[in-house]
């Protein structure tokens, strides 16, 4: 089922996620809920928040970058309880977006390289490292799980000449090809 997204302005994406177990209910058909609501909305990352649950979940699918980087094709992965131990690599620059900010890019600059520790929709546990777009992505929706959102990551600067667009999702004054919710 495809869901709602929750935009800026909404107070789930401020909160800091909690973890979930096991016997977190319906775990299985949220995770499904949310591949369908991230592929509806041509997403390539979507964090459980973003979907109005502050749990420490987030889906990602990077396949849409296998053209330049085949490794990727089947990239599409669940991240339950994950950890960020280290960063590495230098700062790169990439014009993010998010699901829940329709129609906003901007340039965020993050590490190239990110080591996570996570369990995956069977409860496996794995300690991983990421590289490319796949530990941007990472970054990201952990961020998400932080109640921490991608314009927080820009400069004053910058933030301030956004200022009147993001008051204008908060205000439900935008168009979005998906269905989102305040
Ligand atoms: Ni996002």
């Amino acid at each position: 089922m495809v869901l709602p997204i929750y935009v800026y302005g909404s107070p789930v994406l401020k909160k800091t996620a909690d973890e979930i177990d096991k016997t977190y209910p319906d775990l299985q058909t949220l995770i499904a809920d949310m591949f369908e609501t991230m592929a509806y909305a041509n997403g390539i990352g979507l964090a459980a928040p973003q979907v109005g649950k502050s749990i420490r979940l987030f889906v990602l699918d990077a396949s849409a970058f296998a053209d330049e980087n085949p490794e990727l094709k089947n990239c599409r992965k669940v991240f339950i309880n994950p950890i960020i131990s280290e960063l590495a690599g230098e700062k790169v620059g990439y014009n993010e977006g998010c699901l829940s900010f329709p129609k906003l890019h901007e340039d965020v600059y993050r590490e190239s390289r990110v080591r996570v520790e996570y369990f995956d929709d069977n409860f496996e546990k794995h300690d991983e490292w990421f590289d490319g777009i796949v530990a941007r992505i990472i970054q990201h929706e952990y961020d998400h799980l932080e109640g921490k959102l991608f314009v927080e990551r820009l400069s004053t600067i910058r933030r301030k000449l956004i200022a009147s667009k993001l008051k204008r999702i908060t205000k439900g004054d935008f168009s979005s090809s998906y269905k989102t919710k305040l």
